[in-house]
């Protein structure tokens, strides 16, 4: 039961929502797996939640390669889908294409994202048999130039350009579209005008599926000593870096107190007459 494009455009077409979960190593696939998720995305939102960097624009194709396979290794069924990072597909659309298909060829993704409106950019690859999808509204990429991170589309003019943008990539050949940070009757109106699925991340409930980053999802850096950036769209459905937090300081507590480890976890013995001779 391999997720694929034609999968999610059927699921699309019965109005059944769709799930998409970021993962970036072998034990979040597994779990993003086993959770039933039709879509994994290894975004390069690694960059900021587990490489610890200020945006996304640092990380490098090969750090995505390296987190693609461990997502691969860990995932059966969800549709894989690597993040091209910034300044891998922007150059020109021969270099996007040899940075696609590493994606494809060296970590098993079934597809990779671009940010942004590049239908050429977005036929060369589809043409080429590397599914796309598209990524508008929010770029984090383009970080500098938009100068934060914050809502798009909140006018008539820039609403109106979100929409052209996701019916120029549906045009260019993209399987679904991301849609970030515009307000929810824009994603609407996107979702009603577009065939093809949208996948919406603070975009309100209008779009045919739903993305959350797995560490903001599950609260995972959330501890005492760590404040966690956590959208104001996001919610927390765990709080997984308590649970962290709490298991750390009971070990060390407990080694420092003697407690760890019991006889029950000193499971190695000898017999007494090997005991005797060793003295
Ligand atoms: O990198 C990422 O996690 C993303 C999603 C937020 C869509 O691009
Ligand atoms: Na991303």
């Amino acid at each position: 039961k391999k997720v694929t494009t034609l999968s999610l455009l059927a699921k699309q077409r019965k109005a059944q929502p769709i799930t998409m979960v970021t993962a970036y190593d072998y034990p979040s696939a597994v779990h993003v797996d086993a959770a039933g998720m039709d879509l994994i995305l290894v975004g390069d939102s690694v960059a900021m939640v587990e490489l610890g960097m200020d945006t996304t624009q640092p990380v490098t194709m090969d750090a995505m390669i390296h987190h693609c396979q461990a997502v691969r290794r860990g995932a059966r069924s969800p549709l894989l889908v690597g993040d091209m990072p910034f300044g891998s597909y922007e150059v020109n659309d021969e270099e996007a294409l040899r940075n696609a298909y590493r994606f494809v060829k060296e970590a098993g993704m079934d597809a990779v994202k671009i940010e942004g409106n590049r239908p050429s950019t977005v036929r060369k690859l589809v043409s080429s048999g590397v599914a796309v999808m598209g990524h508008v509204g929010l770029t984090p990429q383009a970080i500098s130039v938009i100068g934060g991170f914050r809502a798009q589309g909140r006018t008539a003019v820039k609403a109106r350009q979100v929409l052209d943008d996701a019916l120029e990539l549906q045009e260019a050949g993209a399987f679904a579209v991301v849609l970030e940070c515009v307000p929810a009757p824009v994603a609407k109106a996107v979702t009603e005008a577009l065939e093809i699925p949208t996948i919406g991340i603070g975009a309100g409930s209008g779009t045919s599926g739903q993305v959350l980053v797995y560490h903001d999802m599950l609260g995972m850096t959330s501890n005492p000593h760590h404040e966690q950036f956590m959208p104001k769209f996001c919610k927390a459905y765990a709080a997984v870096g308590k649970a962290i937090h709490e298991g750390l300081g009971e070990f060390k507590k407990e080694v420092e107190s003697g407690a760890f480890p019991s006889d029950e976890y000193s499971p190695y013995h000898m017999s007494k007459a090997e005991e005797a001779l060793f003295g």
